[in-house]
């Protein structure tokens, strides 16, 4: 089985309009566009930003590291992110490129204001400890993980991937004129999968470049939107239809599942935000009435932006003394509002009821 791997020519964008303008896409693409624009306006009402980038970025390089099977828990990713020389799992290890290089992407975007296919390649090797860059040597097809069939063989001349890449950064930079642009993110993101121009990564830049064409589009101002939650929970689904449309290429039920997932994503995003703000007004409330002396904004709102701290982060964040800053997590400690853990030769402080927050 799988040795003749179907073969189904991939075609440049874009589509026709027509077939993928349908309709029932237009209606979710409305409801999408709806959820979409609220989650906009709730992130813009959180004080600190780096509270949310920081929290959603994690959540989302380890749910879409998680859809390639690279599973690691969250408290194993903030310790790695706390403690130093801390010896941890290759699966944290590649979580944590993740979040490197979606952060490296998003800083491309603010600084350039386009991505260049260049810019793809420097993404996934920021993910990949490899310097492989795009596939030049054939034999690449994708296989179904338990029978081994293989369902779809992406083009495997490096000449023609070029191609196929030039002409997917040209759409991705520039919108169809009058078409949504979530409509785009979903063919878009069809199309990058369907080039597979690497030799491995591909689902996971797929997905950082999915964060970046929103930002690009102005739909939403940072990289918070935790779409592979909801591809995780739906996986079936996804390889289902990213096959159907290589085999029929009939879009609309793939499109629809995207801007599904747009929509659900930011509902739950909202909720989310908002519990994250109610949680940081009663900290701040419960610190200034227990610990009036030690109060300070900035001291909570970092306990926000990185929910597992320590007394060097206290140090260099708001430039006090080791002394001061060991003073203040122990307070805070005793108000109950962190909990102390001893992770390797390091004290980590930690803001469980956020942790519990974002971990849902
Ligand atoms: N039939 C298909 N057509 C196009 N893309 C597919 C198909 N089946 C799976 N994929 C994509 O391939 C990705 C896996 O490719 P891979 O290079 O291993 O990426 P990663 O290492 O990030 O998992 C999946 O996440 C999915 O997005
Ligand atoms: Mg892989």
């Amino acid at each position: 089985m799988g040795q003749n791997a179907p073969f189904y020519h991939l075609e440049k964008l874009p589509p026709k309009r027509e077939v993928v303008e349908t309709i029932a896409v237009l209606r979710q693409t409305n409801r999408a566009a709806t959820a979409l624009a609220e989650l906009k306006g709730v992130a813009g009402t959180i004080p600190n930003q780096s509270i949310l980038i920081n929290a959603i970025v994690l959540q989302e390089a380890r749910g879409s590291s998680e859809i390639e099977n690279i599973v690691t828990t969250q408290d194993e990713l903030y310790k790695a992110l706390t403690v130093n020389k801390l010896t941890v799992t290759p699966a944290t290890k590649e979580v944590i490129n993740y979040r490197t290089a979606l952060f490296h992407g998003f800083n491309l975007l603010e600084n350039q204001g386009f991505i260049r296919v260049n810019d793809i390649v420097g993404i996934q090797q920021e993910l990949i400890d490899n310097t492989a860059g795009i596939r030049s040597t054939p034999g690449t097809v994708l296989k179904n993980d338990k029978t081994g069939e293989v369902v779809y063989t992406p083009p495997q001349d490096k000449q023609e991937i070029l191609d196929l890449l030039s002409n997917f950064i040209h759409h991705f930079n520039q919108n169809e004129p009058d078409l949504s642009p979530l409509i785009s993110l979903a063919i878009l993101h069809y199309q990058f999968e369907s080039i597979h121009p690497f030799y491995d990564g591909n689902g996971r830049t797929a997905r950082i470049l999915n964060i970046l064409y929103l930002i690009l589009n102005k739909l939403i101002d940072t990289p918070i939107l935790y779409l592979s939650d909801y591809i995780i929970k739906h996986k079936a689904d996804y390889y289902r239809l990213l096959n159907q449309t290589n085999r029929t290429g009939d879009w609309e039920e793939w499109i629809i599942f995207m801007l599904k997932a747009v929509e659900i994503t930011s509902l739950q995003t909202i909720e989310k935000i908002n519990k994250i703000r109610q949680l940081l007004e009663q900290t701040i409330v419960k610190v200034r009435l227990h610990s009036p002396k030690i109060y300070k904004k900035e001291l909570v709102e970092l306990l926000f932006e990185l929910p597992y701290s320590k007394i060097e982060f206290v140090v260099n964040h708001l430039k006090v003394e080791r002394k001061a800053a060991s003073r203040y997590l122990k307070e805070m400690e005793r108000t109950g509002v962190l909990e102390s853990q001893k992770v390797g030769r390091e004290i980590v402080y930690i803001n469980k009821e956020l942790v519990e927050i974002l971990k849902r």
